[in-house]
């Protein structure tokens, strides 16, 4: 009889093994960077990882193999501390200025997800800052909005695991760290930024769905490069931050549009991820009012010009660089980068 449980417990203790791995190399690297700002980036980098990782190991009644585990992350995020705290408040003013930003976007499907998540990702790239785009959605969107086929960014076979405890029988490879992963697959994107993604349902390779779905999760919440930026696209509705695709961040975008169902998704959507700084905004308004309650951090005008880009299967901003849409994603790529927070 097979034990379905050993197996997945076996593999959960596969993934924390390479979560602490990767943690090591985090760690190791920000011992030996140099510069006091660059260092103190480093530090600042392990600390949020770390705590994110902690968040997200065991519950209240963890085995022992897992409170061992979350003994070693506490004990980097203790070295972390004790660095950045040694630090001068100027040199953590310029290293937080320099941690890259961990979002999901999340939303009703059709208010705008891909579209926010691509500009958002190819205006951080222009701004020098290193960019991971994660597609989530087993339906492409990301890949169109950025402007590169579909079909690329989704993880080879050499880069996953065949194990009976992983979700759908497949997960991520062992052979490579997360940036390491990142570097060698990742497919690059306009402006530099590189994009991984989930394999498509309905796409040529009818496994690459059930292949890459728990690979990409784990590469997106071990990836811990303090200074690249992580925007993910996660697939739309209430499904995907219930089942916690959002834990690689620590910010979440609600998309809401004018419709009223976008509000109601946003506002069933808002409890699921309340263990990370929820941020709603506003996309694809002419004048209608906020949503009750959901007043956005910022506003994205409806613009014929985004639309028209996708009906020519262009990036908006290749289609339209100038466009109002355009230019209220790079005041929240402002606002997102300015009030960076450490949670
Ligand atoms: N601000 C906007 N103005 C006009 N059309 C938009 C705007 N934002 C998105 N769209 C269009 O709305 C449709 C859905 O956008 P998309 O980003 O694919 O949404 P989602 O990923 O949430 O399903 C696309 O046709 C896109 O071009
Ligand atoms: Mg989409």
């Amino acid at each position: 009889v097979l034990d379905r449980g050993a197996e997945r417990r076996q593999w959960a203790a596969m993934v924390r093994a390479r979560q602490a791995g990767a943690v090591d190399q985090l760690v190791a690297a920000a011992r030996d960077a140099d510069g006091a700002v660059t260092r103190c980036l480093h530090w600042l980098g392990v600390l949020r990882h770390v705590e994110r990782l902690v968040r997200h190991a065991g519950g209240p009644r963890p085995s022992e193999e897992v409170a061992r585990h979350r003994a070693g992350l506490e004990a980097a995020a203790d070295e972390a501390w004790s660095h950045v705290a040694a630090a001068g408040m100027a040199v953590i003013a310029q290293a937080r200025s320099r941690l890259g930003l961990r979002v999901a976007v999340i939303g009703k499907g059709g208010t705008g997800k891909s579209f926010v998540s691509a500009t958002l990702a190819r205006l951080l790239a222009r701004r020098g800052r290193p960019v991971l785009a994660v597609d989530f959605d087993t339906n492409p969107g990301l890949a169109f909005s950025l402007g590169v086929p579909p079909t690329l960014g989704v993880l080879p076979d050499d880069a996953l695991m065949q194990h009976p405890g992983a979700a759908y029988g497949w997960g991520l490879g062992d052979g490579l760290a997360p940036a390491a992963i990142v570097d060698r697959h990742a497919v690059a994107a306009p402006d530099g930024v590189r994009l991984v993604t989930v394999g498509k349902i309905g796409g040529a390779d009818k496994d690459a769905a059930r292949k890459t779905i728990a690979a990409v999760r784990e590469l997106a919440g071990a990836f811990g490069e303090p200074d690249w930026d992580v925007v993910g696209d996660l697939e739309a509705g209430p499904t995907t931050p219930f089942e916690r695709y959002h834990a690689f961040a620590d910010r979440a975008l609600v998309v809401v549009s004018p419709t009223w169902v976008s509000a109601m998704t946003a506002r069933r959507l808002l409890p699921m991820v309340d263990d990370v700084e929820a941020l709603v905004v506003g996309n694809q308004f002419r004048d209608e009012p906020d949503h009750a309650g959901l007043e956005p951090l910022g506003r994205i005008p409806w613009d014929a010009d985004v639309a028209e880009a996708e009906r020519r299967g262009r990036s908006p901003l290749d289609h339209c660089p100038d466009s109002p849409a355009v230019a209220a994603v790079a005041r929240l790529a402002d606002a997102l980068t300015r009030q960076e927070v450490m949670r």
